[in-house]
């Protein structure tokens, strides 16, 4: 990432809309790679409790259905846009691998890895920021190597808020992308050393970038979740869909901070949402919603589509997969990984007695810890929730 890839890569400032300025792609592409090693190793502290644990579903004994009804299909509604018609798309599997990587030759090499899953295991696909390449021909490889691999999938090219509106068609172009993420990062910007200061025109951007955009956007948190007031924002400029991307993950703030030589931005250590919580904050006016963030198991994505996701994204349990340095054994792995989330959402479906993504909404939740006080203290009601399927019924 980042979103001021721009600025990241200059000494000078670039707020959003700035001309970018661009002085060598080394601090960019060392900081790829650094990210990749920083997401791995925090895996490997993850001390493993977050908000997912805070969501409970009220099991109920005879109302299961057969895993063979189950159809884990979902539909991703999006409006129209300045280019393109509103419509809707299909995909067979409720989570997809979300944006991470791209430029260097290790995360090229890792980028082929996620490609051949995706294409083996029919999961829509990701990039990380191109805006590396968008800058830098070179690095173009990095990112074309997914649709390379997987000429039929779903692919989604990435760039960061504050980029020109004209990386948007290029960025789109660079992979044959279906959809455009544009990745709002201002937690991760103030804790990077090189990071923007300047957030002020970062709707105006989002809102530029999504009229320049030949395919849908979806806006995407990296980590920090997407409120009530920032969803509505979004409806308010159009964009058809957003990915709250919560707290509770891989953490950007950690690693931004890892990368300073006194770390003094751990004092920001829990800042912003989950992602259940800004899915169960979010007004009906909401744009489409796609969760990620913190999702290790069928059952964090069984939780989020229950709390109103429509898809769920998953980034660092796929990257763990494929390892440091995307070694070829990689893809098999993940192929694996993937399979057995797919048959254990399933399960979770049958358990739950869902037939379809739509059916969980008539579940019980009952919310604990962190994730009830937030909703608590946000209006949202509780006593609704555990008994959905009662109003359901009714
Ligand atoms: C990311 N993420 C990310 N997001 C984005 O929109 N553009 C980017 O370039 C990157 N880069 C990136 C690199 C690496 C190594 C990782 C692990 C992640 C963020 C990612 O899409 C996701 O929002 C967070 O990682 C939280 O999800 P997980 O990892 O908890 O599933």
């Amino acid at each position: 990432m980042t979103s001021n890839d721009a600025s990241t890569a200059s000494t000078a400032p670039a707020g959003p809309g700035a001309a970018p300025v661009f002085a060598g792609d080394s601090t960019r592409a060392a900081r790829k790679d650094e990210h990749v090693d920083l997401a791995l190793d925090q895996r490997r502290d993850a001390s493993g409790h977050n908000e997912f644990d805070d969501l409970d579903f009220v099991h109920q004994a005879l109302d299961g259905v057969d895993t063979d009804r189950v159809d884990l299909g979902v539909s991703i509604a999006f409006a129209a846009g300045a280019q393109y018609a509103a419509g809707e798309w299909h995909w067979e599997t409720p989570f997809y691998v979300n944006g991470m990587t791209g430029g260097t030759e290790r995360t090229t090499r890792i980028n082929r890895e996620l490609a051949i899953a995706a294409r083996e295991t029919g999961l829509p696909m990701a990039c990380g920021s191109v805006s590396v390449a968008l800058d830098d021909p070179a690095a173009a490889r990095g990112f074309a190597v997914i649709r390379d691999e997987n000429p039929d999938g779903f692919v989604m090219a990435n760039v960061g808020v504050g980029r020109p509106a004209s990386d948007a068609p290029r960025a789109v172009e660079l992979l044959g992308a279906n959809a455009l993420q544009v990745h709002v990062n201002a937690v991760q910007e103030t804790a990077m050393p090189e990071g923007s200061r300047d957030f002020s025109s970062w709707l105006t951007s989002v809102e530029q970038l999504a009229a320049a955009s030949p395919v849908p956007v979806i806006v995407k948190e990296v980590g920090f979740g997407l409120s009530r007031s920032a969803l509505r924002h979004l409806s308010e400029i159009g964009v058809g869909i957003a990915d709250v991307g919560g707290r509770g993950g891989t953490d950007f703030l950690k690693i931004e901070n890892a990368r300073r030589s006194a770390g003094e931005y751990a004092m920001l250590a829990g800042f912003g949402q989950s992602a259940l919580a800004s899915l169960l904050d979010a007004p009906r006016s909401a744009p489409t919603l796609l969760a990620s963030g913190g999702v290790r198991s069928p059952f964090d994505v069984v939780k989020a589509l229950a709390a109103g996701a429509q898809a769920v994204g998953v980034a660092g349990a796929f990257l763990a997969a494929i390892g440091h340095d995307g070694d070829p054994g990689g893809a098999e792995r993940l192929i694996a990984l993937i399979t057995d989330w797919q048959a254990r959402t399933r399960a979770v479906y049958a358990l739950l007695g869902a037939v379809t993504r739509d059916e969980l909404l008539h579940t019980d939740l009952i919310l604990r810890g962190r994730l009830r006080e937030f909703c608590a203290d946000r209006g949202v009601d509780l006593s609704g929730l555990a008994q959905r399927s009662e109003a359901h019924r009714a």
